[in-house]
């Protein structure tokens, strides 16, 4: 079965049971400030499970995408992603687990046919302190549900993890009690890390059984949520019925909801009966693209290819919802995800600049699904390829540079007469040890993040001094924020920091105009406030929306892409001459001046002018989204046009 049989069969049985298709939201969560991205389905729907009434009524189902970032790392077994769908549905206030209960377990038996042998259950113990009562109503429906196919399902405490790999499973269970590290959900986690007003509630899990030997690493027994690899977690049913109150104790909300989640590449992995996600055909054909594209096969490298195809399929839905590669915030991840998948192409030795081959795959597995992925394509492919590109330069000097540090030998000492001499009859020793002050350096030098020289250094065997690295990363924050502070006091001093960016922004915009609308278009005024910039420029005609729409992207690729800003003093007579420089009122100015250029990733000029200044020095401190407010005519020839950094 593919994924999206799995997906659609999900889809067709809630449907008939009552509930209504909600779309899928984006990968960054709107309103909501506690995570920077999706990772569950129930996200978008907070307030209607705090109890205001949902347009589309109280059932509700989709497929939601979600973003795990605290995932990354654990990539490269056979079932973790950063990036996955979550099947979901709800029951605001409607049904409660008798309904969830035994659906569950029909969609997973009877529509999917899952062998019931193999299914096992968890729910809650039960918490004392919080006043929350062991879950016996979700353990007896489900035993009921086992005992009508015929197959015996005690039941048995397990409470911690340790005490379950400690007591093992007895024969005949099947449904297994844990403690709220295990059977409690909320977006922050267990009860102690709910804030105040957070919701939540105990919940029952569903767990496959792939039948795979026991791994004593693991613990000295085997249990649903031993991470061994016998057993999978498929899906949660969370009763959120709980808010956390100003005084840390938990009140019942207004009405019980039922929030269920399962991953669908999980629950398609246990269809298949075959234990590794990346065999399902969502991420099976992204890793057959790129046996083809490296010669080499998953089996041999299983590692690399799972880093791959699940960073470049995580990339394209990033992208596809404006998270383009950057260094705030949320971009910083898109960055990562590509950044580690360029490491690891390298390994498999993929030609240079090939990763856009492997995004071009994903796009077509989910575009009849996700309409933005489709709409955005061109822009997805570019900026995968230009970050690729970027990252090898990067990469490369950096590398030198890292090299530099890692075969630097020690030679041994000696004291001879209370003097330090060094010992010629000992060798000298390669380094082990990568100094805080060298990470430090690799970073604000050759811009290699943190992580990338923590993964170097763990492939040569040698350590980073991190306590050290912050130490300095904490220093050099200090310091630009004084430097910037007395910036801003002395020579800046009518210059508020938006008034900077916005000066920045009226470059990049005249830019955008030209790119669009021809050479013929120049600065004819400026005005610039605190809140907004004015610009107007020669042109005879309205400029269209989707003219318009072009440059405020022209706008708003620069400052994701945190380019530099850079000034050059030249002679008047040279600067006019030469064509790349953009200008106007030239007699206005002395013999003497200013050139602020900014480059793309690729070298190439988006904005070359001559101007006073001041200018921000990077594109990145420019923040918030670059709007075109307005656009009218100023006077004859000339138009004009208000905009905002949003
Ligand atoms: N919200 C629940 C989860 O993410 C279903 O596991």
């Amino acid at each position: 079965m593919t994924g999206n049989d799995v997906r659609a069969k999900f889809l067709t049985y809630m449907e008939k049971r009552g509930h209504a298709l909600i779309p899928s939201s984006s990968l960054v969560p709107e309103n909501d400030p506690t995570t920077l991205f999706t990772g569950s389905g129930m996200q978008p729907l907070i307030p209607f499970l705090m109890g205001e009434s949902h347009p589309m009524g109280t059932r509700l189902m989709d497929s939601q995408r979600c973003f795990r970032a605290e995932d990354i790392e654990e990539v490269g077994d056979n079932r973790h992603t950063t990036f996955f769908e979550m099947l979901g549905n709800w029951s605001l206030g409607d049904y409660f687990k008798d309904e969830q209960i035994s659906w569950m377990f029909e969609f997973l038996i009877d529509e999917l046919g899952l062998n019931p042998e193999k299914l096992y259950i968890t729910a809650f113990i039960g918490d004392k302190v919080n006043k929350v009562p062991k879950d016996t109503e979700s353990a007896e429906l489900w035993k009921q549900l086992f005992h009508k196919k015929q197959i015996v399902a005690e039941v048995a405490d397990m409470n911690t993890e340790e005490e379950a790999s400690q007591r093992g499973m007895k024969a005949g269970e099947r449904i297994f009690y844990y403690n709220a590290k295990k059977n409690w959900w909320s977006r922050s986690g267990g009860p102690e890390k709910m804030p105040v007003g957070e919701i939540g509630g105990p919940d029952t899990e569903m767990f496959y059984d792939f039948g795979l030997p026991h791994d004593k690493k693991y613990g000295e027994f085997c249990h649903p949520n031993c991470d061994c690899g016998r057993f999978m977690e498929i899906g949660n049913n969370v009763f959120i019925e709980y808010v956390k109150n100003e005084d840390g104790a938990f009140k019942k909300l207004p009405k019980r909801n039922v929030d269920f989640g399962g991953g669908l590449e999980r629950i398609a992995a246990a269809v298949n009966d075959n234990a590794d996600v990346f065999e399902v055909d969502l991420l099976k054909n992204i890793i057959e693209r790129l046996e083809l594209l490296s010669g080499k096969k998953y089996f041999d490298y299983p590692l690399a290819f799972r880093i791959i195809a699940d960073h470049i399929r995580g990339a394209v839905f990033m992208i596809s919802d404006g998270v383009y590669p950057s260094n705030t915030e949320q971009g910083y991840f898109t960055r990562r995800l590509l950044r580690r998948a360029v490491r690891y192409a390298d390994t498999l030795e993929v030609p240079n600049g090939e990763l856009k081959v492997l995004a071009k795959t994903v796009i077509d597995i989910f575009k009849d699904h996700y309409v933005q992925i489709a709409e955005r394509e061109s822009d997805i492919i570019e900026s995968i390829f230009a970050e690729e590109i970027q990252f090898r330069k990067t990469l490369e000097q950096g590398l030198k540079e890292f090299n530099k540090v890692a075969l630097k030998l020690t030679i041994p000492v000696k004291k001879v007469n209370g003097k330090v001499v060094s010992d010629s009859s000992k060798k000298p020793t390669q380094q082990k040890f990568i100094t805080g002050e060298s990470a430090f350096n690799l970073f604000t030098t050759y811009g290699f993040p943190i992580e990338l020289t923590i993964e170097i250094a763990k492939e040569r065997g040698m350590t980073v001094a991190l306590d050290e690295f912050k130490t300095c990363m904490d220093k050099h924050r200090e310091l630009s924020r004084t430097s910037s502070e007395q910036k801003f006091k002395g020579g800046l001093a009518d210059h508020g920091n938006r008034v900077v960016m916005y000066h920045t922004a009226t470059h990049l915009l005249l830019a955008g105009l030209r790119k669009e609308l021809g050479d013929s278009v120049h600065q004819a005024g400026s005005n610039i406030t605190n809140e907004r910039l004015r610009f107007d420029f020669t042109y005879d005609e309205k400029v269209t929306d989707d003219i318009l729409k072009k440059v405020e992207e022209y706008v708003n690729t620069a400052i994701r892409n945190d380019l530099p800003v850079a000034i050059e003093t030249l002679s008047k007579i040279d600067a006019e001459n030469d064509p790349t420089i953009e200008g106007s009122f030239w007699n206005k100015y002395p013999d003497q001046v200013k050139v602020y250029t900014i480059k793309n990733s690729q070298g190439e000029i988006c904005s070359r002018e001559l101007c006073g200044g001041p200018h921000v020095e990077n594109t990145s401190a420019m923040q918030g989204t670059f709007k075109i407010i307005k656009e009218e005519s100023s006077s004859r020839g000339v138009r004009r046009i208000k905009a905002i950094l949003d």
